[in-house]
């Protein structure tokens, strides 16, 4: 297929992604490394995820999933989660405009009653206002865990079972799936983490079984359209066997 990348100039290349999965690491050493907060890093990572957003969209990635803030997230300074949430409203409140004119349908991943409720309103208001759009899903990971995920799921059929509605052996990867946060959503192809970490840090861990990996030695704020072109040249030339050979 031909794949139009960021300069304009195009290339071919066998497949798309489908789904891409991100890990928006490295806000605070950008930050450090200019003598800032680690606030204008957050702020900078922020900008940076409209960007690669709207451009993961124009190239005609069907699914975006981005980690926001992790159930471990909370153990942070109070001074840096607050600084967070506010960002948080602040952007959803921007990105809301921009992300409608792209047609991009905004999802929320993980448990966002722990939210304060204004930030909770406006995430309801964001999902109900772009339910109707029929480009791409943009999954917000927020008060998001891997474990926490497989647990909700679980917990769920567990009371299917305690109702008497289906039994113990009913219980496969397709019924954990359905009760899964990505439900109705294809796996993950590609899972890019800059700032070199290598490391999945409780992100989609079900999800990511037959996932790609690719590391970025980039700080978040500094990750480029054209590293996203690179990350889906590399996943191009892969070769992906699910376990068969
Ligand atoms: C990890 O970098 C980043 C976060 C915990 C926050 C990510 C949030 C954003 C990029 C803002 C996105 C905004 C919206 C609305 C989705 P780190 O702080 O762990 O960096 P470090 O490892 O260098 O300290």
């Amino acid at each position: 297929m031909i794949f139009r990348k960021s300069g304009g100039e195009t290339e071919d290349i066998l497949s798309l992604p489908v789904h891409i999965g991100i890990i928006m690491d490295g806000n605070g050493r950008w930050a450090k490394k200019r003598g800032l907060p680690r606030t204008a890093g957050h702020k900078a990572g922020a900008n940076n995820f409209r960007t690669i957003t709207k451009y993961a969209s124009s190239i005609g990635i069907k699914y975006l999933t981005v980690y926001a803030f992790s159930t471990e997230n909370w153990t942070r300074p109070e001074t840096e989660v607050s600084a967070l949430m506010k960002l948080f409203k602040s952007y959803l409140e921007e990105a809301l405009a921009d992300f409608m004119d792209e047609n991009i349908r905004v999802r929320f991943l993980g448990d966002v009653s722990k939210f304060n409720p204004e930030l909770q309103k406006l995430i309801h208001e964001v999902e109900e206002a772009s339910a109707c759009k029929t480009g791409m899903v943009l999954n917000l990971a927020m008060n998001y865990g891997g474990r926490d995920d497989i647990v909700h799921s679980v917990r769920q059929l567990a009371e299917k079972v305690k109702a008497g509605e289906i039994e113990p052996s009913d219980i496969d990867e397709d019924k954990i799936n359905t009760y899964l946060y990505t439900e109705g959503q294809p796996d993950p192809d590609l899972i890019i983490r800059p700032s070199g970490e290598q490391r999945l840090s409780n992100f989609l861990i079900w999800q990511a079984a037959y996932s790609e990996f690719v590391y970025f030695d980039v700080l978040w704020p500094d990750f480029k359209k054209e590293d996203l072109d690179e990350a889906i040249r590399i996943y191009n030339a892969r070769n992906r066997r699910f376990g068969g050979v």
